[in-house]
C-alpha cells in the first residue's frame, strides 16, 4: 500500500498533488473564522481581562493566518486515521473505526452480525434507548435481562435463562462505567454461537481482568458525546473488534459501502455492501466523522487516565461520607479484577431503613439543588415499547430486580467536573436528605 492509501482517509480528491488540485474543501476557513472558533471554545465567562487577552490573540491569529497554509481536508483524513491507530493501541483491539457517534457504530456491528426481523437480542433492562434503536428499527425482538442489584448491570444468570434458539446477540452495557462480569457472558456466547457487543458508551478506559472494556466482546465501542468522560467536540464514536470477518469491513460500513483505505478505481461505482456473518449483503449508511472531531478525541485521550483517576477519587470521597449513614448503600468499589470509569455515581438506599423510597429521596435532593440523572430506567416501561407492541407488565414480571431497584432504590449522581466544595455539598446533602426521611420530615 502506498503512503497515500494507508493513511485511512477519504481519497476522492487529489489534495495538493496535481498541478491543478481538486481540493477536498470547497471553501476554506480563514483567520477571522479561526478567531470565532477560539471564542467558541474559550468563551467570555465575565472574568477580568478577557477582552484584553482576546484582542491580543485575535491580532496574532490573523497574522498567523496570513502566513499559514489552509486545512484542505476536513473529513475522513489523517486525524481520523490517527484516532483509530491510537484506539487500537490503547484498547488493545485489532480493528478500530472512528465515526460520527456510537449509535452509528452499533448500527454497523448489528448489520455485520446479520440482525433482522424476528432475531432476539438480549440486553439489560436498564440502558439508554440508543442500545436498542437499530434492532428495534428492523423488527428484531429486544429481550430484557434483569439487573444485578449491586451494579445495575445485566445479570449473567438471567441472560442464561433468557437465551432461546432465536438469540443472535447479547449486548452488555457497562452502565455508569462499572464493568460487567464479562466471563460468563462470553462463555454463554461461545456455547450458543451468539455474538457479543459491549456497549461501553460509559466505559472508555475502564478494564475487566486486565482487558480494556469494549475490546472483550466480538464488537465493542464508546460514545464521545459531550457528556461522556471524554468527547470529540460534542459527538463521536469508536467501534472496535478483533474479528477478521468483521473489522476489515468497518471503513465501508462507515461510508455507504466505500472503503477509502483501498484504492478506489471509480468511486461512483466501487460500492460494496457489507457482508454479514451469514454471508448476506447489508446496506451501509453514512457515519463519517470529521477531522476536527478526531482531533478533539486525540487531545482528550491524552487526559483519559487522569480524568478517570480524578473521578475515582471523587467516588471514593462519596463512599467515605455516605458509608457513615445507615440505609445508604455505597457504590461497589473496584475489585482486583475491575477498573471502573466512574462515569456516574450509583447511589442506592435501603428503603426499609430510610423509611421511604428513592423517588422521595430524589425529590428532596432536587430541592437541595442536586442534579440527579434519571433517564437510565427500565427500557420496557418506555412508551415507545408499547408503540412496538411490547407488553410491559409481562416483561416487568421477568425483571423483578429492575422493578425493585428502579422504583425504590437507585439513582445516579454526577462526579465530574465538580469542585471540591460541590462534591462535599452533594455528599452531605444526600446524608441530610436521608436523615430527614428517617425522621419523617
Ligand atoms: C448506554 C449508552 N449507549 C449508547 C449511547 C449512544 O451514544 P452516542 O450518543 O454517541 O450515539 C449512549 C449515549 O448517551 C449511552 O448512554
Amino acid at each position: 500500500m502506498s503512503e497515500k492509501q494507508s493513511s485511512g482517509g477519504d481519497f476522492r480528491y487529489a489534495v495538493g498533488e496535481s498541478k491543478v488540485p481538486w481540493h477536498a474543501v470547497g471553501e476554506f476557513y480563514d483567520g477571522k473564522d479561526s478567531v470565532e472558533m477560539v471564542k467558541f471554545l474559550l468563551p467570555d465567562d465575565g472574568k477580568d481581562g478577557y477582552a484584553e487577552q482576546l484582542a491580543k490573540v485575535e491580532d496574532e491569529i490573523k497574522k498567523l493566518a496570513s502566513v499559514s497554509g489552509k486545512a484542505t481536508k476536513l473529513t475522513l483524513g489523517k486525524k481520523v486515521a490517527e484516532a483509530e491507530e491510537l484506539s487500537k493501541k490503547y484498547f488493545g483491539s485489532k480493528y478500530a473505526c472512528f465515526l460520527d457517534n456510537w449509535t452509528g457504530g452499533m448500527e454497523i456491528a448489528y448489520k455485520l452480525a446479520g440482525i433482522g426481523a424476528g432475531d432476539e437480542i438480549i440486553m439489560p433492562a436498564v440502558t439508554f434507548i440508543a442500545t436498542m434503536a437499530y434492532p428495534l428499527s428492523v423488527g428484531a425482538k429486544i429481550v430484557f435481562a434483569d439487573i444485578d442489584p449491586e451494579t445495575i448491570n445485566l445479570d449473567p444468570a438471567d441472560v442464561a435463562r433468557k437465551i432461546t434458539p432465536k438469540t443472535k446477540m447479547i449486548v452488555p452495557v457497562h452502565l455508569g462505567g462499572y464493568p460487567v462480569d464479562m466471563d460468563p457472558i462470553m462463555e454463554l456466547a461461545a456455547k450458543h454461537n451468539i455474538i457479543v457487543m459491549e456497549d461501553a458508551a460509559h466505559g472508555m478506559g475502564g478494564a475487566y481482568k486486565g482487558r480494556k472494556l469494549g475490546s472483550i466482546g466480538h464488537f465493542g465501542g464508546f460514545s464521545l458525546h459531550e457528556v461522556k468522560n471524554i468527547n470529540a467536540l460534542g459527538e463521536g464514536g469508536v467501534l472496535l473488534s478483533n474479528e477478521d470477518w468483521a473489522g476489515p469491513q468497518f471503513p465501508g460500513g462507515r461510508f455507504l459501502g466505500l472503503d477509502f483505505t483501498r484504492k478506489i478505481k471509480d468511486w461512483l461505482y466501487d460500492i460494496s455492501p457489507l457482508t454479514d456473518r451469514f454471508g448476506k449483503p447489508q446496506v451501509a449508511l453514512n457515519h463519517s466523522a470529521t477531522e476536527i472531531q478526531a482531533l478533539g478525541m486525540i487531545l482528550q485521550m491524552q487526559r483519559l487516565d487522569e480524568i478517570i483517576a480524578i473521578r475515582r477519587k471523587a467516588a471514593e470521597y462519596m463512599n467515605s461520607v455516605l458509608s457513615q449513614e445507615e440505609g445508604i448503600l455505597v457504590e461497589k468499589a473496584d475489585t482486583a479484577e475491575t477498573y471502573g470509569t466512574h462515569h456516574l455515581y450509583l447511589l442506592r438506599i435501603d428503603p426499609k431503613i430510610v423509611g421511604g423510597n428513592i423517588q422521595t429521596l430524589s425529590k428532596k435532593l432536587a430541592e437541595k439543588g442536586l442534579t440527579n440523572i434519571t433517564h437510565f430506567g427500565p427500557m420496557y416501561r418506555f412508551k415507545i415499547m408499547k408503540d412496538f407492541g411490547y407488553d410491559e407488565e409481562a416483561i416487568a414480571k421477568t425483571c423483578p430486580n429492575t422493578e425493585e431497584m428502579f422504583y425504590n432504590s437507585y439513582t445516579h449522581l454526577p462526579l465530574y467536573p465538580l469542585t471540591k466544595e460541590q462534591l462535599e455539598y452533594q455528599a452531605h446533602a444526600v446524608v441530610e436528605a436521608v436523615r430527614e426521611m428517617k425522621e419523617g420530615r
